[in-house]
């Protein structure tokens, strides 16, 4: 975990990472002497409309890329539903850039369990899943580990707490799969059928996992969650300097930048903030920020004049672009853009699920062409039909890996077009990148 280079962007408190840098802060030892499961004894005696009120009111917004807010997904569950409720974190992280779950879940997994303790029984859910990452080793054994410990403590199970409330955790793994991290892909592969997500409405909150009501959160979302029923919604929200968001956020920077990595800051920092004051600026001090990638590979660039703005989920949609996971990736002058581009489309034409036609075929397109012009083999022509069919793509899937495939497309030729044509033209990379071969225009992505 990084520390900011400037005690100025120090949040108030910390709550994700307070317990990052002590011995065995995973345990639940360490945990518990910090404070841990005070939140889940005051929930088990506080009314379900009661728990959804104060994490209304502390403004935490969903932290898996769409900012939904957290309570008011949990008020759509509908109580009078007889069928059982289920709880489901994503804890998928594959997303791009993007590398902050997987840090809660292996230094603070206590913190992750009671969150969702916490929800189920915001719900009356008595039976949660945590979907996670297949790759994730450490991950998954610290969480296995926690979700045992609290078994063997009392904190799940028959009798959580002494409470009779009954609360049974599984662990699950993925097997590799971007798809099974969108919820309703992540719900079909839970029931042990291909991830290919669903059509919405219905949502997954009035018929989700097994055809019964569900809330699909995020780790980073109902790892905050304690904190909020501990302190309460104020205090939490008191911690952003963004009235769109409540909270700390993990922001997690890789990229060109000085000191990359995860830092806990007060909600609603400015880009420049994060990167020049929290990071310590470029690396290397020769090659200036020529973009940011703000919130995974998905979302839309952002160029150096658009840094002013602030971090949030509202503020970023000014700028044409989206705060996504929270993750920025740093990229300096000299970077060639079409390269990167097609790194990011082969991604996405790769975990492509399959079920929509514009997304399976368009992304395949894309990715044939950005070969092409990378490699000093393509037409001008080609660059306009880049943002052809990534409009094509865009907004005709059922889920959003489409926008994930088009978005960045249709930026990046936009914010960098002279880059398409200056390799069309002088039929080379203009910054000697050497292309990767043609091979795959056959057919299959290399
Ligand atoms: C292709 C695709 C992949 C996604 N991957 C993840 C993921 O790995 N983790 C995650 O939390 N959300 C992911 N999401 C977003 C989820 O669909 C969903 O919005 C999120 O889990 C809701 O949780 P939140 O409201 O707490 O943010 C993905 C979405 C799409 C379209």
């Amino acid at each position: 975990m990084g520390e900011p280079m400037n005690e100025a962007w120090r949040p108030k408190a910390l709550v994700f990472t307070k317990d990052w840098n002590t011995k065995n802060g995973h345990s639940l030892e360490v945990y518990r002497a910090s404070g841990g499961y005070k939140a889940l004894e005051k929930a088990l005696k506080m009314a379900e409309a009661e728990i959804i009120d104060e994490v209304t009111r502390s403004n935490i917004r969903g932290r898996g890329g769409a900012g939904f807010p957290v309570g008011k997904k949990w008020s759509f569950v509908p109580r009078q539903s007889t069928k059982p409720k289920y709880v489901c974190v994503n804890a998928d992280e594959s997303e791009p850039g993007t590398f902050k779950d997987r840090y809660i879940m292996e230094r603070s997994p206590h913190m992750l369990i009671e969150g969702t303790a916490i929800a189920c029984k915001s719900v009356g859910a008595h039976q949660a899943f945590i979907y996670i990452r297949g790759e994730f080793g450490l991950a998954y054994t610290r969480l296995q580990s926690a979700v045992d410990e609290a078994y063997a403590a009392g904190l799940l199970g028959q009798n959580v707490m002494g409470s009779g409330y009954k609360l049974d955790v599984v662990v699950h793994r993925g097997a590799g799969a971007y798809i099974c991290g969108e919820e309703t892909g992540l719900l079909e592969s839970l029931e042990g059928k291909k991830g290919q997500p669903r059509l919405k409405p219905p949502f997954p909150a009035v018929e989700g996992l097994f055809g019964c009501p569900t809330i699909i959160n995020n780790v980073e979302s109902l790892a905050g969650v304690p904190a909020i029923i501990t302190h309460g919604a104020d205090w939490f929200k008191g911690l952003s300097r963004s009235a769109a968001e409540g909270g700390t956020k993990l922001i997690a920077v890789s990229g060109h930048v000085a000191r990359p990595g995860v830092y806990e800051l007060p909600g609603g920092l400015t880009l420049k903030e994060i990167i020049y004051d929290v990071c310590g600026g470029m690396r290397d001090p020769n090659k200036p920020l020529k973009a940011v990638i703000p919130g995974g590979s998905s979302c839309q660039i952002v160029k150096p004049g658009q840094l002013e703005v602030c971090f949030d989920f509202d503020a970023m949609r000014t700028v044409g672009s989206l705060m996504g996971t929270g993750c920025p990736m740093v990229i300096e002058e000299g970077t060639c853009m079409v390269r990167l581009l097609t790194r990011i489309v082969r991604f996405y034409a790769h975990e492509s699920c399959g079920q929509c036609t514009p997304c399976r075929e368009g992304a395949d397109w894309l990715y044939k062409m950005l070969r092409r012009i990378e490699a000093g083999e393509g037409k001008l022509e080609d660059i306009d039909k880049l943002d052809q069919v990534a409009s094509k793509i865009e907004g005709h899937t059922i889920c959003a890996l489409g926008e994930a495939t088009a978005w960045p497309t249709r930026s990046y030729v936009k914010a960098f077009r002279d880059e398409f044509v200056r390799h069309v033209t002088e039929k080379c990379c203009p910054f000697g990148e050497i292309p990767v071969t043609t091979r795959a225009m056959t057919g299959a992505i290399v």
